[in-house]
């Protein structure tokens, strides 16, 4: 019988690392171990052996006989939940390196693009990059810049007024949203002392129709210096910094006389192409004392200088875009060229 246990631990050894699935281990267990496995099989023949002694010293190689083949089995059973497990995860794997290739990704929109190259630009120049709300008051957004109610330049403003109902007087709360950068003017001037150099790029709201040129949502980005003895040739001077650093060497700018309600004297700037053509950009001019005064900055000790200008022109005119909404329609075939 001894050899029978020493045949059937070595049967069961060589069947439990041929085992290649934990079906086939959990088979082979219950072949072995199992009542009618073969080492079950042989713990019944016990009771047949007559001599006390013989059989209680059989009976010892056989339970050793299960202690060492449920190891082996323990044993392999682990290995073989480890390679499974490792098939499954190489099987549920996902190739991703698609997404990783340059020509499907993305990129940020024309208008985040030129935002942050006028950023840059303007951080290059010593300026600092300031912030005002969406939702504005219409002290700051008119009455601050110089434009009381009455005033004529208020009706050039589309203003799309909040919880205002153009029918009934009730329900004006005095808010809107920001027809343009400049209330961040006042803001900055109110919220800190000379000097002050700051550019503002943000989000504006006119009630326009969307054209080819207009689009009821866009961006500006404004500029306001206040420091001792400021003067104009300080703003042509930035300007043409500003050209020369954002659009390249072969480019100018110039001003011309125009009307702000928010400075004195007010001009429109343009730029030069290399061809020689001109370009309409935007507004500038000297801080009118008003605005200085609602800002709470005296007039008789500092003097400023201030401008404004479309971001999304820009990224139009750097990519020859002809229609403006193709920028905010999302279709792919159009992102895809820039
Ligand atoms: N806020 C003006 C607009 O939206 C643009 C502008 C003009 C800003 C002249 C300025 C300025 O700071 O000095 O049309």
């Amino acid at each position: 019988m001894t050899n029978d246990i020493a045949a059937a631990i070595e049967t069961a050894l060589q069947r439990v690392s041929d085992a290649a699935s934990l079906d086939e281990i959990d088979a082979v267990s219950g072949e072995t171990l199992g009542k009618k496995g073969v080492l079950g099989g042989l713990k019944a023949s016990l009771a047949k052996i007559a001599d006390i002694e013989e059989r209680k010293a059989v009976g010892r190689s056989l339970n050793e006989a299960f202690a060492s083949v449920s190891a082996a089995i323990d044993e392999r059973r682990q290995e073989l939940i480890a390679i499974e497990r490792a098939a499954q995860v190489a099987g549920e794997r996902l190739d991703l390196t698609e997404a990783m290739d340059a020509a499907s990704r993305g990129h940020l929109h024309l208008v985040t693009q030129a935002w942050q190259e006028l950023e840059d630009v303007f951080v290059g120049l010593g300026f600092t990059v300031a912030e005002g709300p969406e939702v504005e008051t219409d002290w700051h957004n008119f009455e601050a810049l110089n434009m009381s109610e009455g005033h004529p330049a208020r009706g050039e403003f589309d203003t799309l007024f909040i919880g205002h109902d153009e029918h009934e007087d009730a329900g004006d709360s005095g808010l809107l949203l920001r027809t343009h950068t400049s209330p961040v003017q006042i803001r900055t001037m109110l919220a800190s002392e000379p000097p002050i150099y700051i550019v503002a790029p943000g989000r504006v709201f006119r009630r326009d129709t969307p054209d080819a040129t207009h689009m009821p949502v866009f961006h500006q980005i404004e500029g306001l210096v206040v420091d001792r003895d400021i003067s104009m040739a300080d703003l042509a001077g930035t300007i043409e910094a500003f050209t020369q650093a954002f659009f390249g060497k072969g480019f100018t700018s110039r001003l011309r006389p125009s009307y702000f309600p928010f400075t004195e004297p007010s001009a429109e700037f343009d730029i030069r192409r290399p061809d020689g053509s001109w370009l309409e950009l935007g507004g500038c001019g000297m801080v009118h004392p008003e605005v200085l005064r609602a800002g709470g900055v005296d007039p008789e000790e500092w003097s400023g200088f201030a401008f404004g200008f479309g971001i999304d022109r820009m990224a139009v005119m750097r990519h020859g875009i002809t229609d403006i909404r193709d920028m905010y329609v999302n279709d792919i075939r159009f992102i895809e060229q820039f």
